[in-house]
Order: structure tokens, then C-alpha cells, then sequence
């Protein structure tokens, strides 16, 4: 689906309305507006990966003071995964020149996960490696060129379900235990089958996912209501 108002920005807030706060900014280094342990978690990065940490915790301590949370360091656990203040769900993604971050407090949300992506074809050899043979099989009943972006779209909605998925399951999950069931027209996307499928997970096969097209990115989200419990 292409979006009319179509920044990162603009698309993030509609698709995830009120009460999850966006922030979106271009990477830029930003060492002086961290606190001395992000800075220490970064000292031996590239430029590339300093600008893009540095600037998703600005952003985030933004969209934080927009959900009436005060200012905090926000060093992500060992696994990777942020680091929240208490009550807090949220996510972060960075990709080629833009960086983003949507948190929420709302006790309807227990989990949120975004993903930007630059709006180009995906490899066609890693379709294979991303796609479950039926999701290839879905790909497959279109034309050659919808078939690079529709491959992006289910990488970016992957990886917006499993940063949802991972603060509520710490399981690492891969791209062929999810398989995914997308509506073009509505803009949307949901989880056919995810494995591991025992009862402790079904509630969160209930995620709700949507997508949009603007400027050059696929903005995926992915958000786990309070009412899906296990
Ligand atoms: C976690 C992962 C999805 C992040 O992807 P990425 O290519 O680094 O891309 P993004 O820039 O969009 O996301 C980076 C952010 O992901 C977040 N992240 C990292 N690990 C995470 C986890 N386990 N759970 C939730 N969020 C996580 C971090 O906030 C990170 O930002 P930061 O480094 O500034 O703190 C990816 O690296 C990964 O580990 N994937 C595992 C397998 C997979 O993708 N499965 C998908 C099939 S379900």
C-alpha cells in the first residue's frame, strides 16, 4: 500500500495512532547528548553504528518526555534487545539515512516492534532463506517486478514481528518459524504459523501487523494488544 502522507515519520503514526509516541531523525553523531555509559557501550564502533545508537537514544529520550517519562540511559541488554524503563514497550530501527523510534506506555500495548527498510528488491537469492516455500508460492503468482518488494515486505514485517515477539518470549526465532499472511489492499499483515506453536504462544501468533510505501521505505509495525494473553 503507498501512503499518501508518506515520511517514516507520518507513516509510523498512523499506522500505530495514539498513544504510541514517534520519533524519527537522520543518523548523525550525537556523543556530546549521551550519557557516559551509552558512549562506553559505543567507543569501539564504526561512525556509521555510533550515528545510528547515538541517534535512536535521542530519539527515544524524546518520544520517552512525550509519554511523560524522564530522561534515562538506555544501554540495551546483552542480547541486544533495548533497555526500558519500567512499563515501558517499545522499538527501534534504523536504516540508509533514517532512524526510529516508537514507545508506549498504554497497558493495552504488551508488545511493539517497527521496521524500516530501504524500498528496493530483496536478493533473489535470499528469497530462499527468507521466505517459507509457501510464502515463495504467494510471491510467485505475481509479475517479476513485484516480486523484489513483496520479498523486502515479508523481511521488514519479520523483523518488526520479532522485535514485538522478543521482549514477551526471549526466544530467538528464525525467518523460516514465521510464516506470514499479507493483505495488499488493506495494508496489512498477519501471523499464519509461528513455531514454537504450543500454548504458552498462541497469543502471540495474534500480532497485529501493517505496512506502508513512501519516499524509498517499507515501514512495517507489528503490535501485540493486552487483550492476546497466553
Ligand atoms: C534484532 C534484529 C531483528 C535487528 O535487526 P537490524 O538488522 O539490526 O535492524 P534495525 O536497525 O531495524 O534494528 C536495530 C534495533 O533492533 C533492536 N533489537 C536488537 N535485538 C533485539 C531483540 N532481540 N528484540 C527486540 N529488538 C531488538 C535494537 O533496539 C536495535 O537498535 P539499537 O542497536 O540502536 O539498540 C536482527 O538483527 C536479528 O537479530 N534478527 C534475528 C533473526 C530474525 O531476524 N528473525 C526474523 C524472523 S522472525
Amino acid at each position: 500500500m503507498h501512503s499518501s502522507q508518506n515520511s517514516p515519520e507520518q507513516m509510523l503514526t498512523s499506522m500505530l495512532g495514539p498513544g504510541i509516541a514517534v520519533e524519527v531523525a537522520a543518523p548523525t553523531v550525537v556523543e556530546n547528548q549521551l550519557f557516559p555509559d551509552e558512549q562506553q557501550h559505543i567507543v569501539r564502533a564504526v561512525a556509521k553504528r555510533q550515528a545510528e545508537f547515538g541517534t535512536a537514544r535521542v530519539c527515544a529520550r524524546r518520544a520517552l518526555a512525550r509519554i511523560g517519562m524522564a530522561p534515562c540511559s538506555l544501554v540495551p541488554h546483552q542480547d541486544r534487545s533495548p533497555r526500558w524503563p519500567p512499563g515501558v514497550r517499545g522499538s527501534i530501527s534504523h536504516t540508509q539515512g533514517c532512524c526510529a523510534v516508537a514507545l508506549t506506555r498504554s497497558p493495552d500495548v504488551t508488545g511493539l516492534g517497527i521496521d524500516i527498510e530501504e524500498d528496493t528488491p530483496l536478493q533473489r537469492e535470499l528469497v530462499p532463506a527468507i521466505c517459507t516455500p509457501e510464502e515463495q508460492q504467494w510471491i510467485g503468482r505475481f509479475g517479476e517486478d513485484a516480486r523484489g518488494w513483496l520479498g523486502k515486505l515479508l523481511f521488514s514485517a519479520k523483523e518488526a514481528f520479532y522485535k514485538c515477539q522478543y521482549p514477551v518470549t526471549r526466544t530467538v526465532i528464525d525467518f523460516h518459524d514465521v510464516q506470514l499472511s499479507v493483505d495488499l489492499a488493506a495494508g496489512e499483515f498477519s501471523v499464519a504459523k509461528v513455531r514454537p506453536n504450543g500454548s504458552s504462544w498462541d497469543h502471540v501468533r495474534h500480532v497485529a501487523g501493517k505496512f506502508r510505501r513512501g519516499s524509498r521505505f517499507i515501514v512495517t509495525t507489528a503490535v501485540l494488544a493486552a487483550t492476546s494473553k497466553p
